[in-house]
């Protein structure tokens, strides 16, 4: 018998992008959670069990094998650097990582930039050779160029209408972004023909969509 997989699905923006690839790949799972409070959600028919996590947490979950394989942003994966598989770009939610600032801006001689990824930033402004001090937020990101907290920020852009109502420029793209297909590496050799026929399912639609 075919061993049901546990997928981390993230709540949110993803969510309804990677459930319709999921359907249109035959799976009969929910277009949407929004109306749950259940976090785990068994789907007997698709043979797996999504759990709805914090997109940033997802890889977390993947890494430690509660979840078999999960679905997580490029932006969060290389964020977080969790020992998982990256086995599939879905090429789904579509977007940006960026430095962002005020049209006016000039280099300080103390430089700040916020970010929910301190980690992208500070790699990113290492290999530049520039010397700045980075804060971590939560969200809401552009405030902080807006207030005083920082020079810049390192943020995504998706339609750019954030930065746009918030009369900030985008200064620099640093690497763009789409959802990716992450693996446990126990779960890959333990359940490996569900995991790859999965993969095969989902690159069938993939490239499917991509020639349409
Ligand atoms: C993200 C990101 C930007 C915005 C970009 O925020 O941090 O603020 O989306 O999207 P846009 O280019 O389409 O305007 P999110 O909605 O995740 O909320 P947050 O501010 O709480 O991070």
């Amino acid at each position: 018998m075919a061993e049901i997989l546990k997928v981390a699905m993230p709540k949110g923006r993803i969510y309804k992008k990677a459930s319709a690839l999921f359907r249109s790949a035959g799976w009969p799972i929910p277009m949407d959670v929004d109306d749950t409070r259940k976090l785990v959600i068994p789907l007997p028919e698709a043979g797996m069990e999504f759990i709805l996590a914090k997109p940033v947490d997802v890889p977390t979950y993947v890494e430690y094998g509660v979840a078999d394989i999960g679905i997580v942003g490029k932006d969060v994966l290389m964020e977080e650097n969790k020992d998982v598989y990256e086995l599939l770009d879905l090429q789904i939610a579509r977007c940006r990582m960026s430095v962002i600032g005020l049209p006016d801006w000039t280099p300080g001689i103390r430089q700040r930039v916020a970010t929910k990824y301190p980690n992208i930033a500070s790699q990113y402004f290492r290999e530049q050779g520039q010397q700045v001090e980075v804060v971590k937020l939560n969200g809401s990101i552009e405030l902080a160029p807006l207030i005083g907290l920082a020079d810049r920020i390192v943020d995504m852009v998706e339609t750019g209408q954030t930065i746009k109502e918030n009369g900030l420029v985008e200064m620099t793209t640093l690497f763009e972004i789409t959802s990716r297909l992450i693996v446990n590496r126990v779960s890959y050799r333990m359940k490996n023909v569900e995991i790859q026929q999965l993969c095969d399912r989902l690159q069938q639609v993939i490239l499917a969509e991509k020639t349409n």
